[in-house]
């Protein structure tokens, strides 16, 4: 609710209509510059953006890669707000480059990785609005970039805290110092780990054109598809049952969740492929573990929030989706089972080959360090690493641990005590405030 302000008491106001520079008292400027006709539209938002950016640059705009970049925090949902400049547009999206460690939309992004973007340009009375998904860019991709700026800006990046107050400039002098010393003589720098571009994906962009009307508006919006991105579209199976699975999970599952259930499926397939597993051999096969690994979170979503548990949901809807395609009664029982008991360690190591493999995996996410003794492993230890870059884990454990709880807390009938949803429930409840991974997790 908004709250108002006390009205025997109204504020005095500093400024009251202002008319934007018109000389016609108490009328605003009236914007006049052209209409906009959806024939003259590009077939894609990106062509869209693409054609308005070259006029702006045609017509002189100062910098129009100047951007407004808006993010929100959760589960505060307090909203920020910076000028930033979009340096890349690619078929994907709109490209930001910043410090994603220590900034205020580092932490944003990190909670809650949604963002929105509003280009202004003046001299054409156009407005762009963007709102979309935040992916974070590899560091090879980002360091494409980095290689582009002066060496100052390089070694800026590395020891400039963005957003965090510094003692004095003699601390920034200092840091300066101490890697101008580390890469002295050196022309490459890579990139810093916490610095890089983020890609905005968008899945709305809105055309404002200024016209002769009061107020003024001609406005387009244009809804973008979501096609899974390049490392995502090689690795899914290349059939109907796994590129359906992908697509409706990819349009429901938070982007944390998301990753983390590719990740788990690539760890599964290598585990299945070390241990020549049917889920290898048998390519029939290979769609059952793609849908156990995609759909097993599937849960927590809002379209799945069943009176059951999380994982029973999920579990449910994958055999679901399996029964579209014809999957036989005992293929679908062990997606099931893969799912459902998931989170019942001792129990779904020994429901069949498809639930030991997923729940090794698992392991090797959310154990830190200690999944290295987990046997038969070892394969998946040398490109977890790498994977991460790919598929950041963006916060998981908190972002998964919240999920579960949210609905717990709203039906606790979804936790029973004896369950890991239970566990996360009751973990809460005795300390409601506390912001950090859910203690029971
Ligand atoms: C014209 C202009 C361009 C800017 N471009 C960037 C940029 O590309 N990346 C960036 O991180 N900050 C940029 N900044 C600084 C941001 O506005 C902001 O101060 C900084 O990123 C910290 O924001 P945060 O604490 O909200 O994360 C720019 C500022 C201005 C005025």
């Amino acid at each position: 609710m908004l709250h108002s302000a006390n009205p025997s008491a109204p504020p005095s106001k500093r400024i009251f209509a202002p008319t934007g520079g018109s000389t016609d008292p108490g009328h605003a400027v009236q914007y006049q510059a052209g209409a906009l006709d959806k024939s003259d539209l590009h077939p894609t938002p990106t062509d869209q953006f693409h054609a308005w950016f070259q006029e702006a640059l045609d017509a002189k705009v100062y910098q129009p890669e100047t951007v407004t970049l808006a993010t929100a925090s959760l589960p505060d949902g307090k909203p920020s707000a910076r000028i930033v400049f979009m340096k890349e547009l690619d078929d994907r999206g709109f490209v930001i480059y910043s410090n994603w460690e220590t900034s205020r939309k580092s932490k944003d992004v990190k909670s809650n990785p949604q963002a929105a973007l509003t280009f202004w340009w003046r001299e054409m009375e156009r407005q762009v609005r963007v709102e979309g998904h935040v992916e974070r860019l590899t560091s090879e991709e980002s360091q494409v970039y980095y290689d582009t700026r002066i060496r100052g800006s390089r070694i800026g990046a590395w020891a400039s805290p963005q957003s965090q107050v510094l003692e004095g400039r003699e601390e920034l002098e200092k840091r300066v110092e101490e890697v101008e010393k580390r890469f002295d003589g050196k022309d490459k720098i890579p990139v810093p780990d916490f610095w890089g571009g983020i890609r905005v994906v968008p899945e709305m962009v809105e055309f404002w054109q200024g016209y002769n009307m009061c107020p003024p508006e001609t406005i387009t919006s244009l809804q973008t598809s979501s096609a899974p991105s390049p490392n995502v579209s090689s690795i899914i199976p290349p059939t109907e049952i796994s590129q359906k699975a992908y697509a409706h999970a990819a349009s429901l599952l938070h982007s944390s969740i998301l990753n983390h259930s590719i990740r788990l499926y690539l760890y599964t397939k290598t585990l299945a492929a070390s241990k020549n597993s049917i889920y290898h051999t048998n390519p029939a096969k290979h769609d059952q573990l793609f849908v156990a690994c995609l759909f097993h979170d599937i849960g927590t979503t809002e379209t799945y929030n069943g009176p059951q548990r999380f994982e029973v949901e999920g579990a449910d809807a994958a055999v679901a989706h399996l029964s579209q395609f014809g999957v036989s009664e005992g293929d679908k029982q062990q997606v099931w089972y893969t799912i459902a008991l998931h989170t019942s360690n001792g129990i779904v190591e020994r429901m069949g080959e498809l639930p030991a493999l997923m729940r090794k995996a698992l392991a090797v996410e959310f154990s830190a360090g200690d999944w290295k003794n987990v046997e038969g492993i070892d394969v998946v230890v040398e490109y977890k690493a790498k994977l991460e870059m790919t598929y950041p884990r963006l916060d998981i454990e908190k972002v998964l641990g919240d999920a579960v709880t949210l609905q717990a807390v709203e039906k606790p009938e979804k936790a029973p005590s004896a369950s890991w949803p239970g566990g996360l429930l009751r973990a809460y409840l005795e300390d409601p405030d506390w912001k950090g991974v859910n203690k029971g997790f």
